[in-house]
């Protein structure tokens, strides 16, 4: 047997603490909500939480913006309450990843406020600044460098700009001073310390930038200084770590986590969910063999050299079911098609709250009720460019917000789906009075029933935890992949369409079936796949 690691055939779920659970009815999910949930991702089946930011915040950017590294944001709870969280989900053999969000501060944490208050300070050489003097050539603009609107604000007390190359509030720390660094393995060990065992790294592949700061993403030192959290912080602690990285291919991102590299562990590719749409607010026809075509290429490119992962939720993405499925007539069907083609590939698989009752997307009925900062910068922009109405614009948000995944888990079909009994902190019309922890627990055949035994059979099968991944045929929706290991195979067959498809299975008659999402699949020589079917052949 090889030296296997927890995490390769492990799930992780991910939990966005403000819309989980509400355990003092403030209408604001919290830690203690969290730990009164632990027994029911235990028998979900999970090996690992994710917890999205609950760090000091002015929540501009729901917590992403961080103004104390050390401390928790009251309304989610103390130190202990953490702690507690930390032993519960131990004690239950679950592990706690937290989300570590080091490209930037917000601009109310300390070091900023001293460094505008006192630009000799320290501090100001934590973060980027430009005179308009300093704007030449090839050096960026005030008024734009690339990233929708300038990435580069005003501060007029100092007659100086600094450098955010994402939200206003989110300013970017400067990695090349070695002070910066400390501070940040000294935080990171703050954590693990306490027994976090591990990170997902917000937009991690920022943190080293080129001179002209222009452009940004895997620029000059950024081995460097993950090979220097490695050695200082990851390795002695055995933690693990997930990059948030966009646009590489398997190529670039292996130069992060092969295995040789100490660097990272593993990370996330979004290929696949920015089928069928321009920028985030615009729908676009997509092909469906192009998402399993995407799939397959990270399978090839980074199996049997890192660790892969699969993930087809997260708090900035659509509901998949609403994306890639039908809400309608086959939620069901197409919530565990999506699942078992993905998370039985290779890898780590990350399941986002909620997925597992193949939730759909809640509607906003107004633009008032939108929350996030993407999407006011969005409202912002269209209505400044004044070729829009609202109504207009509203039919994109609804498309394209990251709201829809930031609505309330629903935790039965009583008041406020059991999150709250006060009115919760976002508001969005959820359609979740059957689909939802209590209904689906009852029954037998609903889209969570499904998660957990598609989870216990991943975990159980060595085929599928560790197996080689070949991709057979794909062809207008249908597919078919094979995993191998130790002289087994497992194939898994499906129908990513609405169609029903006539194949020949005659060379899988008789394997058993490890699971199906319609209760009479067979193998035939004309077996017809109906929509979205899916089987597990072994
Ligand atoms: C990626 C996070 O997932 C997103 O929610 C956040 O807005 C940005 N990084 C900035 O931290
Ligand atoms: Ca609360």
């Amino acid at each position: 047997m090889e030296n296997r690691k927890w995490y390769e055939n492990a799930f992780v779920y991910q939990i966005y603490p403000r819309s989980f659970a509400d355990s003092n009815n403030d209408g604001i999910g919290d830690l203690n909500g969290i730990i009164s949930k632990l027994d029911y991702l235990k028998d979900l089946g999970v090996d690992a939480v994710w917890i999205s930011p609950f760090y000091a915040s002015p929540l501009d950017d729901c917590g992403y913006d961080i103004s104390d590294f050390q401390a928790i944001a009251p309304e989610y709870g103390t130190m202990d309450d953490f702690d507690r969280l930390l032993h519960e989900a131990h004690k239950r053999g679950i592990r706690i990843l937290l989300d570590l969000v080091v490209n930037h501060t917000s601009t109310q944490h300390r070091w900023f406020r001293a460094a505008v208050e006192d630009p000799t300070s320290k501090y100001h050489d934590y973060y980027f600044w430009r005179k308009l003097g300093d704007f030449k050539d090839g050096c960026g603009s005030p008024e734009g460098s690339g990233y929708g609107d300038s990435v580069w604000l005003y501060v007029p007390d100092n007659d100086e700009y600094y450098l955010h190359s994402g939200y206003e509030t989110e300013a970017d720390l400067n990695w090349d001073n070695p002070e910066v660094r400390d501070e940040i393995c000294n935080m990171i060990n703050f954590w693990l310390d306490r027994g976090v065992d591990g990170f997902r790294c917000d937009v991690i592949y920022l943190i080293s930038k080129e001179k002209t700061l222009t452009h940004f993403g895997m620029g000059p030192h950024l081995h460097e200084y993950l090979h220097e959290l490695y050695t200082r912080c990851f390795a002695p602690h055995d933690a693990i770590t997930v990059a948030e990285v966009w646009g590489q291919d398997p190529e670039t991102t292996l130069t992060m986590i092969g295995a040789d590299r100490e660097e990272l562990t593993m990370s996330f590719y979004f290929d696949h969910m920015g089928l069928g749409r321009i920028g985030r607010f615009i729908k676009d026809s997509y092909d469906r063999d192009d998402f399993i075509s995407i799939l397959a290429r990270w399978q090839d490119g980074i199996n049997g050299k890192a660790n892969n992962t699969l993930v087809l939720e997260n708090h900035d993405q659509s509901r998949i079911v609403s994306r890639f499925g039908n809400e309608g007539k086959y939620r069901a069907q197409s919530a565990t098609m999506l699942a078992a083609m993905t998370f039985l590939m290779q890898g780590t698989a990350f399941i986002y709250q909620g997925q597992e009752l193949g939730l759909v997307n809640p509607v906003f009925h107004s633009l008032d009720d939108i929350k996030d900062v993407e999407t006011l910068d969005y409202i912002k922009d269209m209505r400044q460019r004044g070729e829009m109405t609202d109504q207009e614009i509203l039919e994109h948000v609804k498309f394209g917000t990251r709201d829809v995944a930031r609505v309330p888990m629903p935790w039965s079909s009583g008041k406020n789906f059991g999150f709250s009994d006060a009115d919760p902190w976002i508001n969005g019309d959820a359609p979740y009075s059957e689909t939802n922890v209590e209904t689906e627990s009852a029954d037998p055949d609903s889209v969570l029933n499904f998660f957990k035994k598609m989870i216990a059979l991943k975990k159980k099968n060595d085929v599928l935890s560790y197996g080689a991944f070949k991709l057979i045929s794909k062809e207008n929706g249908f597919f078919r992949y094979e995993r191998t290991y130790d002289g087994k195979t497992v194939t898994v067959i499906g129908n990513f369409s609405e169609d029903v498809k006539k194949i020949d299975l005659s060379d899988l008659e008789g394997s058993s079936v490890l699971l199906s999402n319609y209760v009479d699949f067979s193998a035939s020589p004309n077996t017809a796949l109906r929509p979205y079917e899916v089987a597990v052949l072994g």
